[in-house]
């Protein structure tokens, strides 16, 4: 096992530059997730560590080597992919052991390793006997990850493994692959655009835009504290709601567009007093309330109920931007109606307007 270290780790593709200086320090057993949209670099940074793209610039090191100049095959890594690259032909048993001949591994340490990876996935011996064609999705899921367990390598690279099941499977295999990591403790990074999949797995989350490190940190500190407007749009489900606004003269109050306003923190943003900023409200941070000091009236478009919640879509005051609200249970709303909203002060985040990053408190 190893951990894996990233320093200023530049690509460009001719004159365009796609990974602009990424620095990260994954420890020894530790399951990072790279979250991020389509096209801002995920895949490259993988495959960078991978050795399957030569790095432009900067340094990657896994263990106490650095990879830099490395073969993929001299990096003692495994990786799985989206479409699991099985070999059709061949049973569910040669897929795994294929590698590992290729290698030159005795017969007898194959069939220990075949089995035993077999036995952790749950891949019986009348699934080792057949053929790719002949499993369902998540089947062949867990074979790609056998194929990858059975080299015993000291890091796991995972490219959006689950993104071709469907919704049920790809909910049970991240349980699975969570469990998998747990048990067998070796490091791994783990690429999905999914941030649901993001918060659910990884131990820490790198969060990527445009190639550029956004907020690095466990999933829990990315939703409490988003370091960025990205950040803070990107994690949550319903995303969270930004609004511009103002912090009031006397930076204890939240000034929003729609006229109304919420109570801040007493004396956090005394700083900030005036400035212009972007507020972030999280969908299941408002209560409706009584207390007319600190409340925003939220104009009702559209309820769904969901059983276990109702998202109420609507907007504040004369300000036509929507925003969404969760309350728990189901709730007997009616479009047009006026509801009196709150945030509780040490929940609402703010953001500099302009360069998108959190205000300091
Ligand atoms: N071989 C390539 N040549 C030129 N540009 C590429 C190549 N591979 C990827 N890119 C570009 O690099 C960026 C990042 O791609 P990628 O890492 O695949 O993103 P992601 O995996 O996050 O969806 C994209 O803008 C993509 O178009
Ligand atoms: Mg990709």
């Amino acid at each position: 096992m190893a951990g894996i270290n990233l320093r200023g780790v530049v690509k460009a593709y001719g004159k365009t530059q796609v990974i602009h200086g990424v620095d990260c320090t994954i420890a020894d057993g530790e399951f990072l997730v790279i979250v991020g949209p389509s096209g801002c670099g995920k895949s490259t940074l993988l495959r960078m560590i991978a050795g399957l793209e030569i790095i432009t610039d900067g340094e990657i090191s896994i263990g106490d080597r650095v990879v830099n100049d490395l073969e993929p095959a001299e990096r003692d890594i495994a990786m799985v992919f989206q479409n699991y690259a099985l070999y059709p032909h061949m049973t569910v048993y040669n897929n795994m052991a294929y590698g590992l001949k290729i290698r030159g591994l005795a017969k007898a340490d194959i069939d220990t390793r075949v089995r035993k990876a077999a036995e952790i996935l749950a891949l019986d011996d009348d699934l080792l006997r057949r053929t790719p064609r002949q499993l369902s999705g998540g089947q062949r899921q867990r074979v790609a990850m056998g194929r990858a367990i059975v080299r015993q390598p000291s890091a796991f690279l995972f490219d959006e493994p689950l993104s071709n099941l469907d919704a049920k499977l790809r909910v049970q295999m991240r349980l699975e692959i969570k469990k998998l990591q747990q048990n067998l403790g070796i490091t791994s990074v783990y690429v999905t655009h999914d941030q649901v999949e993001a918060m659910t797995l990884g131990h820490r989350l790198m969060v990527l835009n445009g190639g550029v490190v956004e907020q690095i940190g466990a999933p829990i500190e990315l939703y409490e504290h988003p370091a960025t407007l990205f950040v803070a749009g990107f994690i949550g489900s319903p995303a969270m709601n930004l609004l511009p606004a103002r912090i009031g003269d006397g930076g204890d109050r939240v000034e929003l567009s729609g006229g109304d306003s919420l109570a801040l923190p007493p004396g956090r943003f005394a700083a900030h007093a005036g400035q212009t900023v972007t507020a972030g409200l999280r969908p299941e941070h408002f209560e409706i309330v009584t207390d007319d000091q600190s409340v925003a009236r939220l104009a009702v478009d559209v309820v769904e109920q969901l059983g276990a919640d109702t998202l109420v879509h609507g907007h504040f005051g004369n300000d036509r931007g929507s925003l969404t609200v969760r309350l728990n249970g189901t709730q007997n709303l009616q479009a047009r109606q006026v509801l009196p909203m709150s945030v509780r002060p040490e929940l609402i985040h703010l953001f500099d307007a302009d360069s998108g990053r959190r205000l300091e408190s």
